[in-house]
């Protein structure tokens, strides 16, 4: 599980929630598959209105600038974030996504990674915790507006009830140039190592660029694309 803080900063959650104001708004039931329709009761942007098309594309966009993004999900397929809103008494009960979803654009893409990008503030909220299972237990997670959170797209996970507020947030799925998540996160700990050494002036530009030589031979080992 990655946190990325401030994906989006407080003027461009503002901007974000004020066009999911005027956006027409869909039941989520439409858009679950499988064994999710049955425990889903939430809100959904209509993902073919214009206005909600070019918002999904500015947080793609965005998503493909962020180093923090790049360096966790080393992405190959990123889906147009979905926006949903969870009123009260709204829920998402435990459920996997699906682990192959046909983008709009007709591509196929394998769910590797999910991630929920929060468009409230906790404060506007009671209820609503994403609760991810991992292998460390279960993770309880409610992030600031504008942060962002990395999980397996196979690990089961829900949303509780929301008993007080309204829940905005966005979501979206990577397929990863690395699909064996544990290559995946050992990547992710080599490049932070790489970012961290290279603030250190004590370390020669070659010690690095053997690093970065190491890093790269790897992503060419594991990927698939
Ligand atoms: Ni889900």
């Amino acid at each position: 599980m990655v946190v990325i803080k401030q994906l989006l900063s407080a003027a461009e959650v503002k901007e974000y929630r004020a066009l999911l104001h005027v956006a027409p708004w869909n039941d989520g039931i439409t858009t679950a598959m499988g064994m999710a329709a049955s425990v889903k009761k939430n809100g959904q942007a209509d993902a073919g209105d214009n206005q909600v098309q070019q918002l999904a594309n500015r947080l793609l966009a965005r998503l493909g600038h962020t180093p923090a993004l790049l360096s966790a999900a080393l992405p190959h397929r990123i889906f147009p974030p979905c926006f949903n809103c969870y009123g009260e008494g709204e829920t998402y009960g435990l459920h996997v996504d699906a682990a192959i979803m046909r983008m709009p654009n007709n591509e196929i893409l394998r769910s590797d990674l999910s991630m929920t990008t929060f468009l409230s503030e906790p404060d506007e909220y009671q209820g609503g915790e994403l609760v991810i299972e991992t292998e460390f237990g279960q993770q309880r997670v409610k992030l600031s507006a504008g942060d962002a959170v990395l999980y397996s797209s196979g690990s089961l996970h829900k949303v509780t009830p929301v008993t007080r507020g309204q829940r905005f947030a966005a979501i979206t799925w990577i397929q990863s140039l690395i699909p064996d998540s544990q290559m995946r996160n050992t990547l992710h700990q080599l490049d932070q190592s790489i970012q961290n050494l290279l603030t250190n002036p004590a370390v020669a530009r070659e010690q690095l660029d053997q690093l970065h030589h190491v890093y790269h031979n790897l992503i060419r080992q594991h990927s698939q694309v």
